[in-house]
């Protein structure tokens, strides 16, 4: 492609040692951004960083939960210390849940899948905007999820959490519109990544049973919770085909362009017709 869409931009993106925001990262790069490579896992941040630049681009990487807001900082300043702007932000990270049925959801789980759903883009943007105001200019993508469209492509967790991250693209395109700043995000349907393998991992119980659930039919009782079941049917029923990340990453990518200048607040289904049945 080789565009230069986004020459002499700068951009974060955040959960880019993998799936979605490793894709973007790279097509970012890809069209002339320069691009900080925010996530948890730190061989995975280097090695976007790496063919990034083994591919003449310009990147840098910070590791760190981004829930945490020291980490926050430091991922805002070195984006700015190293690339002298803050064009575009990324908000991409997150983690699925247990797909438990609420009443089986604990704190520690709801508030895991909170802190970096919903808190970790919160402390992001809200560090990114005085940036971007002040130079009177500023994109904020985020990934969203079908999840946060409808109430039953996810457990009551990540579910609340998506919903929660619409809510914020809309106040933040509304409150900043005449400064400059939008705001969007897709809204994957499935996509195959390492989601499922990253998000319980401090938990491997539940990601077994998880795991155990989606391979594993099981009867639903009449009447009951619907719990992991759900994403057994959904997968197998409305959900479409299954997309790549690179799919994703183009969606996410043209919204952060010039080419979307007039599109804020929207929430842009990437999701072959998943949200449409
Ligand atoms: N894969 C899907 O089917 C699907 C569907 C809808 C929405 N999404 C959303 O897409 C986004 C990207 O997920 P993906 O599918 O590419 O998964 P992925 O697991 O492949 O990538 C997510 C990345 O986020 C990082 N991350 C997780 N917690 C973090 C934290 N606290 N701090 C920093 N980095 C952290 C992980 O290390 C990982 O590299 C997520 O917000 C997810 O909810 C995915």
């Amino acid at each position: 492609m080789n565009s230069t869409r986004f020459e002499a931009r700068s951009v974060i993106v955040t959960g880019a040692a993998s799936g979605i925001g490793r894709a973007a990262a790279l097509l970012f790069a890809e069209e002339g951004a320069k691009v900080l490579v925010a996530d948890l896992n730190q061989d995975g941040a280097e090695e976007t960083v790496k063919t990034i630049k083994a591919a003449g681009g310009n990147a840098v990487s910070v590791a760190g939960d981004l829930s945490d807001p020291q980490v926050v900082n430091e991922v805002v300043t070195t984006a700015l210390q190293s690339f002298g702007s803050l064009d575009v932000l990324v908000n991409n990270a997150g983690i699925m849940d247990s797909m438990a049925a609420l009443a089986d959801v604990d704190d520690a789980e709801w508030e895991r899948v909170m802190r970096i759903n919903l808190t970790a883009p919160f402390l992001l943007t809200r560090a990114a905007l005085p940036h971007m105001l002040s130079a009177g200019h500023g994109t904020i993508v985020f990934t969203a999820s079908e999840a946060g469209l409808r109430g039953s492509a996810a457990g009551a967790a990540y579910t609340a959490s998506k919903h929660g991250v619409v809510g914020l693209v809309k106040s933040l395109a509304v409150m900043y519109r005449k400064q400059g700043i939008r705001a969007t995000a897709i809204a994957p349907g499935g996509t195959q990544t390492n989601i499922l393998a990253h998000s319980l991992g401090a938990e491997p119980d539940k990601m077994s049973a998880l795991m155990n659930t989606l391979v594993q039919p099981q009867d639903d009782a009449e009447g009951a919770p619907l719990g992991p079941t759900v994403l057994r049917d959904i997968l197998a029923t409305n959900s479409g085909r299954q997309s790549t990340p690179e799919e994703q990453a183009a969606a996410l990518v043209f919204l952060a362009s010039d080419a979307a200048v007039q599109i804020n607040g929207v929430v842009l289904p990437v999701d072959d017709g998943w949200s449409a049945v």
